[in-house]
């Protein structure tokens, strides 16, 4: 049996799945009842100064019948009293002395913040996650993204709360920011033990076209707030990776961003995260997800051989490359499977009108199972990302995969293209019908 423990900077819990800081992680009730099911580990929703918060909160993106592919908050930090909070952190720690509880903290002075520090660590928190992220309400007083965007202040202030504490401290990274490595590599210099990445992305999910206001409305009126659910997991795996190759950085990731079940953690584990958070998918589906989510991950892990979850970290990073040092020379055509295909055309469309007219149709009369030209394939994918059947559209591998060139290597000796007349130009080699050929394919 695979060892599912996790150790992230020095906190322990029994699996590396953690409850994020949010409305899922607000009391002492939802952490126990989440412990009792099998997370691991919970971030508590952020304490800090007292606030007032609006209703409603939050907004949601629908795509086609999927509900909340993407959820929109504008949602402050906590709003129940410290009080409370400290007394519940140190009655969950006392039900579950293994489990991790981590105390996320946003204030704005010196003395607010050490004072903060010593509070949760009285109350027996595991670590502290410092709130760096909220790109709405906090930031315009100062806090929040504001801190996270600036990497001065943000260094300066990890250094404060360093000056206090005694257990580990995550830095929380908001992903408003062109170069997410700057706060990283801040969080770092300022004595950080761990970063976590990432917060709610700025954003509008939508407006009400009739009322002319964006959601989520608030008295007639609205603003932006924080994107986050499965929508943002590209963006969160791509800066988790980035923050986990820098070469200065070099401090363990609690990875959060679009996790809903184990695969999705794997996969921000392969890419470097020591441990993963989860927000959206437990708001839409309840706790219960985590049992799905512990025995997809032993499998996975018994299935590959791996023993414990530090032997997944990082594992995909050494595939992660520059675009430059890629194979120019790797081909792949798309190859149909005629005994699959339900014959609905679609990739003939999307190759006809948005990629490289490198299928066609059939003239016999009943056949509607559509056909590749291989010389005008560029292995682009396109038609086997719309394919709506399982492994019906493959790419073919077409080289003999033996010469591997890279823009890099050509570059160094010499043989890039110069002009478009080039004959080492790559487009000069696709084949493309002349723009009347439109017209008459109407007719
Ligand atoms: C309604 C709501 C409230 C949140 N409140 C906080 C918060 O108080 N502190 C914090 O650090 N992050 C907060 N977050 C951000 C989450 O912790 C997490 O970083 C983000 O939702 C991305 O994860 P997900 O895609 O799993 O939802 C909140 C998110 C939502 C949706
Ligand atoms: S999209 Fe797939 S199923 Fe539809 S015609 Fe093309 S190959 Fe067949
Ligand atoms: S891989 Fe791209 S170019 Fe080739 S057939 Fe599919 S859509 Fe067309």
């Amino acid at each position: 049996m695979p060892d599912l423990s996790s150790n992230l900077a020095g906190i322990k819990s029994p699996n590396p799945f953690w409850l994020a800081s949010a409305p899922p992680t607000n009391s002492g009730y939802q952490v126990m009842k989440a412990f009792d099911q099998g997370w691991g580990g919970a971030v508590w929703k952020t304490l800090g100064v007292p606030v007032v918060n609006v209703s409603s909160r939050y907004g949601g993106v629908n795509y086609r019948g999927n509900r909340l592919i993407g959820l929109n908050n504008i949602e402050l930090i906590t709003d129940r009293p410290l009080k409370d909070n400290l007394r519940e952190i140190e009655e969950v720690k006392k039900y579950f002395p293994d489990h991790a509880v981590i105390a996320s903290l946003m204030v704005e002075s010196k003395k607010e913040w050490h004072q903060i520090v010593k509070d949760v660590q009285n109350a027996g928190s595991d670590g502290i996650e410092l709130n760096f992220g909220c790109p709405h309400g906090m930031c315009e007083r100062g806090m929040g993204s504001a801190v996270g965007q600036e990497p001065k202040v943000l260094e300066t202030i990890v250094g404060w709360v360093q000056e206090v504490a005694t257990i580990p401290v995550i830095v929380k990274l908001t992903p408003n920011i062109s170069e997410i490595t700057e706060p990283a590599l801040a969080a770092k210099r300022g004595g950080g033990d761990a970063i976590s990445l990432i917060n709610t992305i700025q954003s509008i999910v939508g407006v009400d076209i009739d009322n002319f206001v964006p959601y989520p409305i608030v008295d007639g009126q609205s603003t932006n707030g924080g994107y986050c659910g499965p929508a943002v997991k590209p963006i969160a795996l791509n800066m988790v990776k980035n923050c986990a190759l820098h070469p200065d950085v070099k401090l363990p990731i609690s990875g959060i961003g679009g996790i809903e079940n184990w695969k999705d953690a794997v996969e921000h584990i392969l890419l470097g995260a020591t441990n993963v958070q989860v927000c959206t998918a437990v708001m839409h589906y309840g706790f219960g997800i985590i049992r799905e989510m512990i025995p997809g991950l032993e499998r996975y892990m018994t299935e590959k051989k791996f023993k414990t979850i530090d032997a997944i970290v990082g594992k995909a990073l050494p595939n992660v490359k520059n675009w430059e040092n890629l194979n120019l020379n790797y081909k792949v055509v798309a190859e149909i499977d005629e005994k699959k295909c339900i014959e609905c055309q679609l990739c003939y469309t999307a190759c006809e009108d948005g990629a490289h007219q490198a299928i066609g149709l059939s003239n016999q009369e009943g056949n509607r199972v559509p056909y590749i030209i291989e010389e005008n394939c560029v292995g682009c994918n396109l038609c086997s990302l719309v394919c709506p059947v399982e492994e019906c559209i493959t790419m073919v591998q077409k080289d003999d995969g033996k010469q591997k060139l890279t823009w890099s290597e050509r570059t160094k000796n010499g043989n890039i293209p110069t002009t478009f007349d080039d004959p080492l130009a790559g487009g000069l080699h696709h084949w493309v019908p002349e723009p009347m050929e439109a017209l008459k394919k109407k007719k």
